[in-house]
């Protein structure tokens, strides 16, 4: 568990602590104002959940504080927006409080047990989808009203925008319809539907430009959940149509012409049967010990979701049950909120850096005021390229919304505009941001084609020192040359020492040269000595891999070798010949062509040859070469004619590869009968 946030000390002071009461409110309101009607945050969650916190704290010391529309008595915004007419709530639409550990969860129960002592409980375990709470109202099976949660009593009537949300049905299904019922879920964008939005709306803004030759910052969405508030709260229902919104169902309301649903078991089967959607992952969890595993689990996986979810909700099934607890404030004691640790923060950017690839790409990245994102300390975060900076309009000085998503390396969704520094006349004091024009490694002029989106240092691999050592690097490397003695940091010891300036050098390198090196020692030496010497032996596709040609990955490497057996066929091989090979064509072909016809290479080539590589293709296991190569499947579901595994060989044969998992580069999905989730 990450460490617990700093809570200010209560001030003992009675004027002091009516200040800070004062103050906290005063940015909570904010906050709550930027979040619900603007839907552009400026405050991460973390850091709206510490004044929070802070400001229970204070009132729970000092109950005389405590006023009915402190941020703590209340949910969201209290004014509806402009544009929208109200809705009262009939029942008023509950918040939840938060566990952010087993204990506190354990401790929720043993509230719930100290009003019910005799009283098993059976829970519900749901995930906590992060978007756009929403009360829909059915008469007669008809959709009649579809509200906002607003600040809990009363919303925005938000009907006609609701009518273009995917799963939300315009008539229930079923043949126990009631004379009316409210149903209660979440409306969310798909994470991936966010940034796709995120970054049409850049593009937008780059079109358009300055008086003075810039773009002016797009005003992007920190998150799909405001993006999905944003979406649907468009003046036009036509607007809302176009973006991807979908609703998870997970409450009722109320309902009137039939019994109440004894317990949430048969609420949530019953709103399914009704014709909406409910999440797929809600689980009945026997026991307290079973819901926090089910909480742990998705903290571990709420990745593998194409939607946000910032927790998971812990229900009392029971309705009995559920009446009896009650509620406190504005949260049931039959339901609790296990919150995630945060995965956005804000930070400063102080500086952007320049790294130089393998390939000669200029990497650009941030160097950032150190800031915990989820127990981790962040202080650097990738940008990808210039036009991704520009798009954000990211500045030196600026403050920032930093995302991590898994394991991934943090990124910068976008500057918190509000916050930019500005010269007296209002303008940015920071210029907008432009690469470097030659390389910050070796000096030579950098180039940056039209269709491309990456920035190059000229120079060649061996004659600029940061790609060298990436060169070097990604020869030892697993799936290259494999070999296991020199590491990443043995290589850049050599490169530094002078010994090794290529990878022929590595062939003639003596147990002294090695010796020299700090903590390599007899042992040590001899492995070094000896995967090298093994690497000798590795096919040529790992060596054309190896070598580190732009565009010549793993895969392409192997076909290359394959197809021409022999680095002596390949090297009188046209260009053409090479771009005709299925799964090459023209851009590989003409990048490894040039690079094979280069008088430095070729030496390269010749020294390693004479270093004693064994420069033929592992016959052994081809990759089959066929109509299909370069392409990537995922069959999912029961086909007609074939079992899968006999429809995967068959794409297999015709040189197609089958893929584990769906990514952006998969290339078919081939869904049949009752296909599963991949769909
Ligand atoms: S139950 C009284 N279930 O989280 C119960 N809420 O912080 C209130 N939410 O207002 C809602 N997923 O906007 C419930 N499976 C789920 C939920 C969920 C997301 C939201 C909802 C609620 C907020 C509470």
């Amino acid at each position: 568990m990450p460490a617990e946030p700093q809570t200010s000390a209560i001030p003992t002071d009675p004027t002091a602590r009516a200040a800070r009461v004062d103050e906290l409110r005063r940015q909570l309101e904010r906050a709550n104002y930027e979040y619900y009607i603007l839907d552009n945050p400026t405050l991460s969650d973390a850091d709206y959940d510490a004044l929070l916190r802070e400001l229970r704290a204070i009132e729970e010391a000092d109950p005389e504080l405590v006023t009915p529309d402190s941020p703590t008595q209340r949910v969201g915004a209290q004014v509806p927006s402009a544009g929208f007419a109200a809705h009262r709530h009939p029942r008023p639409m509950l918040s939840l409080a938060n566990a952010r550990n087993a204990e506190e969860l354990a401790a929720w129960e043993k509230r719930a047990h100290n009003i019910l002592p005799d009283a098993t409980f059976t829970y519900v375990g749901e995930l906590k989808i992060d978007g756009l709470a929403m009360a829909l109202t059915y008469e007669r099976g008809r959709l009649v009203m579809g509200a906002t949660r607003g600040d809990g009593i009363e919303g925005e009537d938000v009907t006609a925008n609701v009518r273009v949300v995917h799963d939300i049905p315009h008539t229930l299904t079923g043949d126990d319809i009631p004379e009316r019922v409210e149903i209660r879920g979440e409306i969310y964008m798909p994470a991936s539907s966010f940034e796709r939005l995120n970054e049409e709306m850049s593009a937008e803004a780059a079109k358009r430009v300055n008086d003075d030759g810039t773009s002016p910052a797009a005003k992007l969405y920190a998150n799909p959940r405001n993006s999905a508030a944003g979406s649907l709260r468009q003046k036009d229902w036509r607007m809302t149509k176009g973006r991807n919104l979908h609703f998870f169902a997970y409450q009722i309301g109320y309902v009137e012409g039939q019994p109440e649903p004894t317990s949430q078991v048969e609420a949530l089967a019953r709103i399914r049967a009704w014709g909406f959607v409910v999440n797929p992952n809600v689980q009945v969890l026997p026991t307290l010990d079973d819901a926090a595993a089910y909480c742990l689990e998705w903290q571990g996986r709420r990745f593998e979701l194409d939607y946000e979810i910032d927790g998971c909700v812990i229900k009392i099934s029971d309705r009995h049950q559920q009446e009896e607890l009650g509620v406190v404030a504005r949260d049931p004691r039959w339901a609790i909120a296990y919150k995630f640790p945060p995965i956005q923060a804000t930070t400063v950017l102080r500086e952007i850096r320049v790294n130089i690839g393998r390939t000669g790409t200029l990497n650009p990245y941030a160097v950032l005021d150190p800031v915990n994102i989820g127990g981790v300390t962040v202080k650097h975060a990738t940008l990808h390229n210039e036009e991704d900076i520009q798009r954000k309009d990211l500045r030196i000085g600026d403050t920032v919304l930093l995302q991590r998503a898994g394991d991934v390396i943090p990124q910068i969704v976008k500057p918190i505009l509000e916050k930019r520094p500005l010269d007296g006349e209002g303008n940015p004091v920071a210029p907008q941001y432009a690469l470097p024009r030659v390389c910050p490694s070796c000096g030579a002029p950098v180039r940056k084609d039209e269709e491309e989106v990456m920035a190059y240092c000229t120079n060649d691999m061996a004659h600029c020192p940061a790609q060298t050592l990436e060169w070097l690097r990604h020869y030892v490397s697993r799936g290259a040359m494999d070999i296991m003695g020199v590491g990443e940091e043995v290589c850049a010891a050599l490169y530094a020492a002078d010994l090794v300036h290529d990878p022929a050098d590595l062939y003639h390198l003596t147990a002294d040269d090695l010796a020299t090196l700090e903590g390599f020692k007899a042992k040590r030496i001899a492995n070094a000595l000896k995967s090298i010497e093994e690497s000798k032996q590795r096919p040529l596709g790992k060596l054309l891999f190896a070598l580190g040609i732009r565009h010549v990955g793993e895969k392409v490497a192997r076909i290359v070798a394959d197809r021409f057996g022999d680095i002596d066929v390949l090297l009188a091989a046209s260009q053409d010949e090479i771009a005709d090979i299925p799964g090459v064509g023209p851009i590989i072909g003409e990048s490894l062509h040039t690079w094979l016809a280069n008088d430095e290479h070729r030496a390269l080539i010749e020294r390693l040859r004479a270093a004693g590589l064994r420069m033929t293709a592992d016959q052994s296991a081809p990759i089959p070469v066929g109509p299909l190569t370069g392409q990537s499947f995922i069959l999912t579901g029961r086909l007609e004619h074939q079992t899968r595994p006999q429809a995967e060989a068959a794409l297999a044969a015709l040189g197609g590869t089958i893929a584990s998992s769906v990514s952006k580069t998969l290339s078919h999905l081939i869904a049949g009968a009752d296909a599963g989730s991949k769909l």
